[in-house]
């Protein structure tokens, strides 16, 4: 990996120009919420006008987190950390949110209603999530850098569902002052050959231009500079076709 402890002068300006993609973003994201759901005042919708409006809103908020995402990274590179308490439900849970918030908003509602470890379980299973936790973890609250144990639990979770057969399932530990999660899929997994690269900036294995749109190859790479921020780790397990297991481990 590249030593990132003195940024370049390009550096700063690219990540000034994607700090700077903050207010445009939010204008379109206002103006296309303001004409969903003011029509007494921007005048009434067609159907497929709808359809039109929550797909720009679905992916104004895809472009904010990538842009979030990226501002922090460079955060991670100047080591800067703003630590706090937060449940690991708490974590698990938006990060949850967030994924399905792209494409199914009605199971956001039910997902944010649910009241306990028990009813989230069974709200998530047939929806492809099982969760598996100790419930005495799930509500332990851990002092870490929260935006950025977001970002690594979602770049890994957004990943398994990308790559997922039919389940993805998140576990979590805490062992001898250590946080354990694990995020596994029952998709193809990762031969071998790849297992290396895939932690590499811009390697991804599809070649088709659907996969250039969607996979930047830059997930995994950014969860390595924001682990080695925090000294945490992360260990890859694949065996073709088993899927693929990613075990994260964060010093408390
Ligand atoms: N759970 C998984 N199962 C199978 N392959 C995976 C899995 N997670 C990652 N990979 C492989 O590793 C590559 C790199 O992953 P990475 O998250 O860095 O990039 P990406 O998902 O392709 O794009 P993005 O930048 O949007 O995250 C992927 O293209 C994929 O080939
Ligand atoms: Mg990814």
């Amino acid at each position: 990996m590249p030593d990132n402890t003195i940024k370049s002068d390009n550096t700063i300006k690219t990540e000034i120009l994607v700090h700077d993609l903050k207010v445009p973003i939010s204008v379109i994201d206002a103006g296309a919420k303001s004409m969903l759901n003011r029509q007494e005042v921007y005048g009434p919708l067609t159907d497929k006008q709808v359809k039109v409006l929550k797909r720009i809103i679905r992916n104004t908020l895809t472009t904010q987190r990538l842009v979030n995402d990226v501002l922090e990274l460079g955060r991670s590179r100047e080591g800067v950390m703003i630590t706090s308490d937060f449940p690991i439900f708490e974590l698990v849970r938006s990060v949850l949110i967030e994924i399905f918030d792209l494409v199914d908003t009605d199971f956001v509602e039910t997902i944010r209603k649910t009241q306990s470890y028990d009813e989230l379980v069974q709200t998530l299973e047939p929806n492809g999530v099982r969760l598996s936790f100790d419930k005495k973890i799930w509500m332990t609250k851990v002092h870490l850098d929260y935006a950025k144990v977001k970002q690594i639990l979602r770049n890994l979770v957004t990943n398994a569902f990308k790559h997922k057969a039919s389940f993805v399932e998140i576990a979590g530990k805490i062992i001898e002052k250590k946080l354990f999660l694990k995020i596994k899929d029952d998709g193809k997994g990762i031969p071998p050959a790849d297992q290396q690269k895939i932690f590499e900036t811009y390697f991804t294995t599809g070649s088709s231009i659907e996969n250039a749109i969607e996979s930047h190859g830059l997930g995994l790479a950014g969860v390595m500079v924001l682990l080695k921020d925090m000294g945490g780790t992360l260990v890859l397990d694949s065996d073709n076709d088993q899927g693929a297991e990613f075990v994260v481990t964060i010093p408390l």
